[in-house]
């Protein structure tokens, strides 16, 4: 079995796994509004994902996000990994990191509800995933800066969000604000000496397919080369703002029935064009997308993210053609491949392939024969598909051979004709009169 079939096996018999938040998970927890949780007053749900569902809440007289985590996705995820993802977050308690990452003020366990939670800064405005459209697109150069270097803040910190989306990012009301929530599953890259061994189990991560780029949905990516999470989470930030510039989620049309959206993320290139977006950032989100990761690394730096200040300069406009040229291969790939894995004849098509071959085989050795007395073969169509061959003989009576006929039932192999075959055209096969 080639690589690429053993992934796409070992991924069609993941998909559940590794689908994060876009199955639709009912919420548990979701009647607790008047409860006191932890020292928490909870009022009205905010929102919920995949792993939790949060709540507004009141603690020592002043507003804050509850997020209770689900059981089951606690089982699911894996309670110790659940738990040291939780305490990384817990780490970043008084950092203040980032203005435009959710703050945390606390977090453990909540064992009237035999789950955990965490404490953070409620933070208003709308999630993203709810925007779509409605994004103003001069807004969108700001809100690509923010977005970009929380990112970076938390590389310096050697961490790596990996889910960044739609719905872990809320956008304030007037839309000159971003923030990333929900570091639920972040990574702590590791120390140059045990890389490889780190990176391994960084991969066993469950993410989002739809906003997670091909090499990280596929497990191609290579665990111990440099930039690797890099390119992760810069393809992550580009799919995000592909949503804020189309106005629509990445993949739309190319995601029903559900597994078609991991073909998509391998290979549908998708269209990023706005009139009302300045070309720089359209061609830094094209870039982010690329689909190998290496590429993506070559023509994406964080600086790309933010609006230049001088002239564009020659290198730029030799890299727009670059990019240019990388997309159309891209297609020219997916179309090769979707070429070689289209489906082959069903069981019945190959049936009537067979018959096809085999009544062709004596009627080319009839027309041929003189031990056989004279024949005509003519062609009736059935239908688009479907033909009737008549095989008349003349009666021989030399060789005791009385007149007669046979017909036989055809499946067109190649494209129908809808002209019955005449006599003429067979009679250069033999003997037909
Ligand atoms: N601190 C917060 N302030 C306001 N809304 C929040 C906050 N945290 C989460 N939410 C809302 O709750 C939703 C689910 O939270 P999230 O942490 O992403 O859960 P999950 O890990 O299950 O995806 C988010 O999409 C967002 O709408
Ligand atoms: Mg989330």
């Amino acid at each position: 079995m080639s690589v690429d079939r053993r992934a796409e096996r070992i991924i069609r018999e993941q998909i559940p796994r590794i689908d994060r938040s876009e199955r639709g998970a009912v919420a548990e927890f979701d009647d607790l509004a008047g409860r006191e949780v932890e020292g928490c007053l909870l009022s009205r749900v905010l929102g919920h994902g995949a792993d939790g569902i949060v709540y507004a809440a009141k603690r020592d007289g002043r507003e804050v996000a509850v997020k209770l985590f689900f059981p089951s996705a606690i089982a699911k995820n894996g309670p110790a990994e659940t738990r040291e993802r939780l305490e990384l977050q817990l780490d970043l308690i008084g950092t203040n990191l980032h203005p435009n990452l959710v703050e945390v003020y606390a977090g453990g366990e909540a064992p009237q509800l035999n789950t955990l939670y965490l404490v953070m800064e409620l933070v208003p405005g709308t999630s993203l995933d709810k925007l779509d459209g409605k994004i103003p697109p001069e807004t969108i150069p700001t809100l690509a800066g923010q977005l970009a270097d929380v990112a970076r803040a938390l590389e310096a910190e050697g961490l790596v969000h990996r889910d960044i989306k739609p719905a872990n990012i809320v956008i304030s009301d007037d839309f000159k604000t971003l923030k990333l929530l929900d570091l639920g599953i972040i990574h702590q890259m590791p120390a140059a000496e045990d890389e490889t061994e780190e990176r391994r189990s960084g991969m066993e991560f469950v993410a989002t397919p739809r906003y997670s780029p091909p090499e990280f949905v596929w497990r191609q990516e290579q665990e111990d080369a440099d930039g690797a999470w890099r390119a992760v989470t810069f393809y992550q930030i580009g799919a995000t703002l592909h949503d804020m510039i189309m106005g629509k989620p990445l993949f739309t049309g190319y995601d029903k029935p559900r597994v078609r959206l991991y073909d998509a993320v391998r290979d549908h290139t998708p269209e990023v064009a706005s009139e009302n977006v300045q070309g720089w950032l359209i061609q830094t989100v094209q870039s982010c997308l690329l689909k190998e990761w290496r590429q993506r690394l070559q023509f994406v730096c964080w600086e790309d993210f933010f609006e230049p200040t001088g002239p564009v300069e020659l290198h730029q406009r030799e890299k727009r053609i670059r990019l240019r040229q990388l997309r159309s291969e891209e297609i020219r790939l997916a179309k090769a491949r979707q070429v070689q894995s289209a489906p082959g004849p069903t069981r019945e098509q190959q049936l009537w392939l067979l018959n096809n071959a085999f009544i062709g085989e004596i009627r080319t050795y009839l027309l041929n024969t003189p031990i056989f007395p004279k024949s005509r073969v003519s062609e009736e169509p059935r239908s688009q598909q479907e033909y009737v061959s008549r095989f008349t003989f003349e009666s021989d009576e030399s060789r005791d051979f009385p007149a007669g006929s046979f017909s036989h039932y055809m499946l067109r192999s190649t494209r129908p004709s809808t002209k019955p075959r005449s006599c003429r055209s067979v009679r250069r096969l033999g003997r037909c009169r």
